[in-house]
C-alpha cells in the first residue's frame, strides 16, 4: 500500500503551474490538470503551491488537494490538514479528506486530531477519523501488510479480506451496520478484487446503507472496476438529489470512468445540477473524456519512470 513516487521538476515549472492555479481565468478542468501535475512533484515549491490550492473556491477541488497532500505523506502538511479537520465551517467532504490524509500520513502527530474527531457531529467526518485510526493501528500491528491481492493501483484505506472469502460472507459484513467501518471496508475491497456480477450486486446493495462514507467508497470502487453492470446503481445515486453530495460526486466520476453513450449523456445533464460538487464533478469528468478522445491517453500525469498507468484519470480522491 504505497503511493506513487515523487519526482524532481525545475522550480520554474512549479512557479508556472502555481501562477495558473491562482489565475481567475483558469477553468476548473484546467486547475485539475495543474493539480495532477503538481501532486507527484517533490519539494517545497510544489508543497506550497498545493497549500495555495486549498484556498480555491471549489469545495470539490479543495477536497482533491487535501487528498493529494495525504498521498504525498509529507509531514509539513499536518498542521494545515489538522486546521481543516477542526474547521466546522469547511465543507464536510473537505474535512473528510483532511482526516483521511492525516491517516495516510499516519505519524504520531496525526493521531491527536483524529482522536479529537472520533465523535464529530458530522457523521462522515467521525467515521473517516475512526477508519483512519483503525488503519494506523492495523498497520502498526501488521507492518508486513501489503496490497498484493489488489489488481488496482490505489492506496486503499483498509486492507482487503482474501478474495477467496465467499461473496455472501463479504456481502453480509459490508451491509452489517453493527460492524466496525474498517471491517466493512475490508469486505468492500475484497468484493472489488473479486469482481463479477455477484460482487457488483453485493456492492450495489450498500446504497441502502446509512453511512455516506461507505456509499461514496463503493461508488468509487465501481469506477475502478469499470463494470457496466454498476451503471444502473450509479445512475440511481446520481439522480437522487436527496443523497449526500459526496456519494453523488463519486457516482458521477465512476460513470465517467465507465463512459458509454448513456453515461456521457447523464453527465451532460447533471453538469447543471444545483449542487456545485455534483455539477463540477460532471464538468471535470466530461473534460477528461474529451481529452482522452482527443488522442492523449493520459490526462495530466505524463507518468514518471515506473509509474503505473492512470486507470482512473479523474478525481484522485479515493475515499
Ligand atoms: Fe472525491
Ligand atoms: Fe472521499
Amino acid at each position: 500500500m504505497t503511493a506513487p513516487p515523487l519526482h524532481e521538476v525545475d522550480d520554474s515549472v512549479v512557479a508556472d503551474l502555481r501562477a495558473k492555479l491562482v489565475d481567475p481565468k483558469t477553468s476548473l478542468p484546467e486547475k485539475y490538470r495543474v493539480l495532477f501535475s503538481l501532486r507527484n512533484v517533490k519539494g517545497t515549491a510544489a508543497h506550497e503551491a498545493l497549500l495555495q490550492a486549498l484556498k480555491d473556491d471549489s469545495a470539490l477541488f479543495r477536497h482533491d488537494v487535501a487528498f493529494c497532500l495525504g498521498q504525498r505523506q509529507d509531514p509539513r502538511a499536518i498542521e494545515t490538514l489538522t486546521n481543516i479537520l477542526h474547521d466546522t465551517k469547511e465543507h464536510p467532504m473537505v474535512r473528510h479528506e483532511a482526516g483521511e490524509a492525516l491517516g495516510a500520513i499516519g505519524t504520531e502527530e496525526c493521531l491527536a486530531p483524529l482522536r479529537e474527531h472520533l465523535e464529530d457531529a458530522v457523521l462522515e467526518v467521525a467515521e473517516t477519523c475512526q477508519l483512519a485510526l483503525q488503519r494506523v493501528e492495523y498497520l502498526a500491528a501488521h507492518p508486513e501488510a501489503t496490497n498484493e491481492e489488489s489488481p488496482y493501483y490505489s492506496v486503499d484505506p483498509a486492507p482487503a479480506l482474501p478474495a477467496s472469502t465467499p461473496t455472501e460472507e463479504l456481502r453480509a459484513a459490508l451491509l452489517d451496520e453493527q460492524r466496525r467501518m474498517f471491517d466493512r471496508y475490508s469486505a468492500l475491497f475484497a468484493l472489488r478484487n473479486k469482481g463479477g456480477k455477484e460482487a457488483v450486486a453485493a456492492l450495489g446493495a450498500v446504497f441502502g446503507a446509512r453511512s455516506a462514507l461507505l456509499k461514496h467508497e463503493v461508488a468509487y470502487v465501481m469506477g475502478q472496476m469499470q463494470d457496466a453492470q454498476a451503471v444502473e446503481f450509479l445512475t440511481g445515486v446520481l439522480k437522487d438529489g436527496a443523497e449526500h453530495a459526496m456519494v453523488r460526486h463519486e457516482a458521477a466520476e465512476a460513470l465517467g470512468a465507465i463512459a458509454d453513450s448513456h453515461t456521457i449523456a447523464l453527465l451532460r445533464d447533471f453538469a447543471a445540477d444545483p449542487e456545485p460538487i455534483v455539477a463540477h464533478s460532471c464538468v471535470v469528468a466530461l473534460d477528461v473524456l474529451d481529452f482522452e478522445q482527443s488522442g492523449a491517453l493520459e490526462y495530466a500525469d505524463k507518468g514518471g519512470e515506473g509509474e503505473a498507468p492512470a486507470r482512473r484519470p479523474i478525481c484522485p480522491c479515493r475515499g
